[in-house]
């Protein structure tokens, strides 16, 4: 509907207003996979501590406890990276609001329990199938290969061939410390950060 989303500026010219509007679009880009926000990157330290970064699919949001939901393979590269260096970073666009969100924090990988159980649960089988792959992701290969199991090659598995994917499904929990926006506009960017300070957020603003 014309008007519906009028853009973000009003929502940035007040920090008690710019983050809820935050967490509103996130939330709205765990839904919408046309939305920019729905695919991040996101960064890791490896192993040598360099920089990693890789894009991924925005999965779930908790506003209330500022937790963002992540699903990958346990065999990734990431998943060891994360066990040894949990800070993680995201960073999210949206180049049709003009709206940049940097997320930092810690994650966490869960590969069984209740949130893992959860989100397993909740995937289709289309979206279960690279799980089944025999090899983990990044082994080297002689020539190209979807990795998959052969019959699963052009088709959805069933239900039943899906849950051979269980073993390598993990979720990627991203508890934030840090958010910074950066909203473009001719009339004057807009820059804040929000950090946790115990159990609270507190707002700044910054120049751009
Ligand atoms: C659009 C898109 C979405 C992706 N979503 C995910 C995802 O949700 N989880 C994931 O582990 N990898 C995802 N990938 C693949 C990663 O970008 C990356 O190539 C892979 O996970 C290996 O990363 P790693 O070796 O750093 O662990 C996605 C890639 C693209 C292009």
């Amino acid at each position: 509907m014309k008007g519906a989303d009028r853009g973000p500026a009003a929502a940035f010219q007040s920090l008690e207003t710019a983050w809820p509007e935050l967490w509103r679009r996130l939330a709205r880009a765990v839904a919408d996979r046309r939305s920019p926000w729905h695919v991040p990157v996101v960064a890791t330290v490896g192993r040598a501590g360099e920089p990693r970064a890789r894009v991924m699919v925005l999965r779930g949001v908790d506003a209330g406890a500022a937790r963002l939901r992540l699903h990958t393979d346990v065999r990734a590269a990431k998943v060891v990276e994360l066990a040894r260096e949990p800070r993680v970073a995201l960073v999210f666009y949206d180049a049709a609001a003009r709206l940049q969100l940097r997320l930092e924090g810690e994650g966490r990988v869960e590969a069984e329990g209740p949130l893992a159980d959860a989100a397993w649960a909740a995937s289709k089988p289309f979206s279960r199938r690279c799980y089944t792959a025999p090899q983990a992701p990044g082994t080297q290969v002689p020539g190209p290969t979807s990795g998959l199991p052969p019959e699963l090659e052009s088709r959805e598995p069933t239900w039943e061939e899906s849950e051979a994917g269980r073993p390598h499904f993990a979720v990627v929990e991203v508890a934030a410390q840090r958010l910074e926006f950066l909203f473009l506009t001719v009339t004057g960017h807009r820059r804040g950060r929000f950090e946790r300070h115990g159990d609270g957020w507190a707002g700044r603003w910054l120049v751009p």
